[in-house]
């Protein structure tokens, strides 16, 4: 299978994962690559790429042979069918990805995704064999009103209902008032959310799968805030949208993200 890497026990390491959204044509990805590879060897944490639908073959291509991991931004709940425009796992699973984005803020908050539709496709992902990242986090004003923690156990019970204990899964939290926006949240209020996240899959798996869940901080990542983020103890690596989109700036992140503890 093109490109297609097993990505074997995903248990909790440090990991930089791109979102590219809807930016790079196939021959931008390819590129891209190009660029990237050299500035990346030998680093430290998994590098993953979420990239558009079209890419994800020239990506995975260009990919091939090295450690980068290349996926997808969404996908149907269905595993095939009359679904006019939509895309199946086993579909992505073949151009090449390993991976897939669920629930990222601009799919529930611009094409209108619920806990149920996103429930439904990370079961999909995980019976067609792609490992699901999936994504929440609370609006500014559902944290100003006090909900914030309301909405992440809601997404996260919603999301993961009924995912067998031995599947592998990532969470992300971004937090919607963070996303391209400049404002990150500072690494304290961070590692708050991710604690409290990591309770929540204690209240769904018990303490030893909660335990080994990677849960990555997404929201104006950039080089220059990368480290201290990782560094929180329940910070197991970051998604990047608009600073991955430049190879020099996506390789700063990579090169900056170091897991010394704090
Ligand atoms: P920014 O890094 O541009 O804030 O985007 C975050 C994001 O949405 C990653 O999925």
């Amino acid at each position: 299978m093109l490109g297609s890497k097993n990505l074997g026990s995903m248990n909790r390491d440090l990991f930089v994962v791109g979102n590219w959204k809807m930016y790079k044509t196939a021959r931008e990805a390819a590129a891209y690559l190009e660029e990237l590879l050299p500035m990346v060897e030998g680093a430290r944490p998994k590098i993953m790429l979420a990239v558009p639908y079209t890419s994800i073959s020239s990506a995975a291509k260009a990919a091939k042979g090295t450690e980068v991991w290349i996926g997808a931004q969404n996908m149907s709940d269905a595993k095939e069918g009359a679904f006019t425009g939509e895309i199946a796992a086993l579909m992505l699973k073949e151009a090449g990805a390993s991976f897939v984005l669920l629930g990222h803020s601009e799919r529930r908050h611009t094409f209108g995704e619920t806990n149920e539709l996103i429930h439904r496709k990370v079961i999909r992902a995980l019976q067609d064999d792609l490992l699901p990242i999936l994504c929440i986090g609370e609006t500014a004003s559902l944290r100003e009103a006090g909900h914030a923690e309301q909405v992440l156990r809601e997404q996260l019970k919603k999301g993961l209902e009924g995912v067998p204990e031995e599947s592998q899964f990532f969470v992300a939290y971004e937090p919607v008032w963070a996303i391209g926006t400049g404002k990150t949240a500072t690494p304290k209020m961070a590692q708050d959310a991710h604690a409290f996240c990591r309770d929540c899959l204690e209240e769904i798996f018990g303490k030893k799968k909660a335990a080994q869940v990677p849960l990555l901080y997404g929201g104006s990542v950039k080089s220059d805030n990368v480290a201290e983020l990782v560094k929180q103890k329940d910070i197991d690596g970051v998604l990047v949208g608009g600073a991955s989109l430049e190879p020099t700036h996506f390789a700063a992140i990579v090169n900056h993200c170091k897991k010394e503890k704090s």
